[in-house]
């Protein structure tokens, strides 16, 4: 497996060290070439960094109480998903390649020495209407971002990585109820 995907896990303990302007370009860019079914790139992004006090304060708002009790990164982003494509009807893969777009900043992150989180724990009304998301956008993952915590070693920060065995995900051929 690529280094990325094998050093890429979900944090909840970090540094609130600021990340480099070009940095944060660099993550949206990755998600930006992000391959989406007909090329409609559904995916839209709002982000806050911690210099900016009121809009941070905005976003952080809206997660939930678990998520506000170990969040401090200096950036969190939320990724928005367009639920129509360009010809005006439903585009079923809006979310599907919104997913798509989030996994490239997540491997991104990685690979810029960061590492980013996903959170689904928020109230999507409450973004919504604070983040002024217009009608036919659907607000997707949340995304903390930043150093890992100083001092704490990767296996330190490690929980819960365990995975489903591949027989159980994995079927050759058809469908397999075995
Ligand atoms: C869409 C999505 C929503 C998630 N929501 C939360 C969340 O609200 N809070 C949290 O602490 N982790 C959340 N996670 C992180 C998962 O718990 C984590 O990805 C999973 O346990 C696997 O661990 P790993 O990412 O370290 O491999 C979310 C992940 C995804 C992809």
């Amino acid at each position: 497996m690529d280094q990325l995907i094998e050093k890429r896990f979900s944090p909840r303990e970090f540094s609130d060290k600021p990340i480099p302007e070009d940095h944060i370009t660099t993550l949206l860019e990755a998600a930006q070439w992000a391959p989406s079914s007909y090329n409609e790139q559904p995916w839209r992004f709002i982000y806050a960094t911690k210099d900016s006090e009121k809009e941070y304060a905005t976003l952080y708002s809206c997660l939930g109480e678990f998520n506000q009790n170990w969040v401090n990164t200096p950036l969190l982003l939320l990724t928005v998903a367009k639920l129509k494509n360009s010809r005006g009807d439903n585009n079923d893969y809006a979310e599907h390649d919104c997913g798509l777009a989030l996994e490239n900043l997540l491997l991104e992150a990685v690979s810029l020495g960061l590492h980013a989180h996903a959170m689904s724990g928020y109230d999507r009304e409450k973004a919504k209407t604070l983040l002024g998301i217009p009608e036919g956008y659907k607000p997707m993952a949340m995304v903390a971002v930043g150093y890992l915590k100083d001092g704490k070693t990767i296996e330190e920060l490690r929980e819960g990585r365990e995975r489903k065995p591949l027989n159980e995900l994995v079927f050759k051929g058809t469908w397999s109820t075995d």
